[in-house]
């Protein structure tokens, strides 16, 4: 028997490879007209249908001011689900969706609108088969989760009893400080059990996020390079092409940092530099996130280590566009940062050494999140220097979008009679090794919240420690008084980012 044979499927005495489909449930979700719910959330429900990942009975109940019908609901719906889908729009698998659509009309302090949410999830439990399983999604300002959990909590709705469950999905952001997050939790912890409240990160839910967790630990030849004595430095990088948009409203006063580095990035950070879980269990895989955060270390002196800019106004692509001043909403003294970066440190003996750099940006160059795992030169280098002029250092890149894949920067011969080395790369991409294509993070989110399964979703305890991380830098930037430095669009962001990595001898990656 040739070793991969060996695998088992059956572990556990259930079959891995069998579809997970979604018991008989219902979903009801806050924030029907909001951005994400109109081009993710709704789309990726009918994605899930169209794929076959729902039953029949599930149903969906949206909860809102509009004087709305259900039919007029359902018309929002189509349209969202038309417009943003993945998959192509299925008539029947529509129909289908479309007979289990209610819409409850009212606000979040409007009790008889909660007892017609509870009426009505009643009568789809009754005519549709739903046995009374609910998550309730809260795709709102976290300062209405306060009114929305009491007002669940005592129309009866937040306790499940004789095996109906009950789930509520919280978005990012968990609060904008370390106390703020404390304060949130303990509202909606109030109502709902720990293991009832599932936080979403999306970034975990991107097939190449999790694809980390495969390479590292299903093959043999990454893991022994992957520490101190051969990995020089790590970048992660999340660039993004686009302004803020009309989001001022939001991205005011919370910034880069806040809005991704405290989420996205650290657990990026967390994937990469974690110990092997001793499963991908739940309770393992947190238990191994949560102490290699706990081990992050901040450098002593933030100011050096780190960077904040603000976008200018300028061309971009062919197009001019605003600085971030000039954007509808913002006012024109605003503080708030549309680039950081900062540096940190791992004190574990696999990491001791080996600096952590983050940045994230709007109107960057380009599109791109990466992380690069940066090797250190061999020892012994035989070649010249002009022979190796254009050689740099290892690596490998995981690249997370777009374009997502891996590469491996390796040096190689230059062909000729000299013995000149210079970089090569080595890339897998998904498109050219699978046929299928990969599912929206939120059509795996929202199946694993209905099947109960938590692994992807951080528990509060790792919301805390990435908080630990960057409020030194926040009280820092604030206390500093500075503003952050001006970028031009579509560079890599403020010179300060440069100098950061320059002290330390290295440069960014031009992805
Ligand atoms: C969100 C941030 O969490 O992620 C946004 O709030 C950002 O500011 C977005 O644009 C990026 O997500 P993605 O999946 O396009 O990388």
């Amino acid at each position: 028997m040739s070793p991969s044979s060996t695998a088992n499927p059956l572990r556990d005495g259930r079959d891995r490879r069998l579809t997970r489909i979604a018991g008989p449930s219902a979903l009801v979700l806050f924030g029907v007209t909001g951005d994400l719910a109109q081009k993710k959330l709704l789309p990726a429900i009918y994605d899930l249908a169209n794929r076959g990942l729902l039953p029949p009975s599930f149903s969906l109940v949206g909860f809102g001011r509009r004087d709305w019908t259900h039919e007029q609901f359902a018309d929002v719906v189509e349209e969202s689900v038309r417009d943003h889908s993945r998959t192509s729009f299925n008539p029947d698998v529509w129909n289908q969706l479309k007979a289990g659509i209610r819409f409850v009309q009212g606000g979040f302090d409007d009790g008889a609108a909660f007892d017609t949410l509870r009426d009505t999830l009643a009568e789809l439990e009754k005519t549709r088969g739903t046995r009374g399983n609910h998550a309730f999604y809260l795709s709102i300002p976290p300062k209405s989760f306060e009114a929305v959990c009491q007002q669940l909590s005592e129309h009866g709705l937040a306790q499940g009893e004789d095996g109906k469950w009950r789930r509520v999905v919280i978005e990012k952001p968990f609060g904008h400080d370390l106390e703020s997050a404390r304060e949130l939790n303990a509202i909606v912890e109030s109502v709902f059990p720990p293991d009832a409240v599932f936080r979403i990160d999306h970034y975990l839910g991107k097939e190449t996020v999790q694809n980390i967790l495969a390479l590292r630990f299903a093959n043999q030849m990454f893991e022994p390079l992957w520490n101190a004595r051969y990995v020089d430095h790590v970048q992660i990088t999340m660039a993004e092409d686009i302004g803020i948009g009309s989001r001022a409203g939001y991205y005011d006063g919370v910034g880069a940092a806040r809005d991704v580095i405290q989420n996205h990035l650290l657990q990026l950070l967390a994937l990469t530099a974690m110990e092997e879980p001793i499963s991908f269990d739940a309770k393992d895989l947190r238990a191994e996130k949560e102490k290699v955060l706990a081990a992050v270390t901040l450098p002593e002196d933030l100011g050096a280590h780190s960077a904040r800019g603000q976008y200018a106004a300028g061309w971009q692509g062919g197009e001019y566009v605003n600085g971030f001043l000039d954007e509808e909403g913002i006012p024109e003294d605003s503080a708030t940062e549309t680039f950081a970066a900062i540096r940190v440190d791992i004190n574990t003996r696999r990491w001791s050494g080996v600096p952590f750099y983050l940045r994230a940006g709007k109107r960057l160059g380009r599109r791109v999140t990466e992380i690069a795992v940066v090797f250190k030169r061999a020892p012994n280098l035989l070649f010249t220097e002009g022979e190796s002029e254009e050689f740099g250092q290892n690596a490998v890149v995981i690249r997370v979008q777009p374009d997502e894949g891996a590469t491996l920067r390796f040096g190689s011969k230059v062909p000729g009679t000299q013995m000149e080395v210079r970089d090569v790369s080595m890339d897998f991409g998904y498109g050219h090794s699978f046929t299928e294509s990969s599912p929206e993070a939120y059509e795996r989110l929202i199946l694993d919240v209905l099947l109960g399964e938590p692994p992807l979703f951080p528990r509060q305890a790792e919301v805390e420690l990435s908080w630990k991380i960057l409020d030194p830098f926040e009280k820092y930037w604030a206390d500093s008084g500075t503003q952050p430095e001006s970028y031009a669009p579509g560079s890599w962001g403020p010179e300060q980012a440069a100098e950061l990595l320059e002290r330390d001898q290295r440069t960014w990656r031009r992805p």
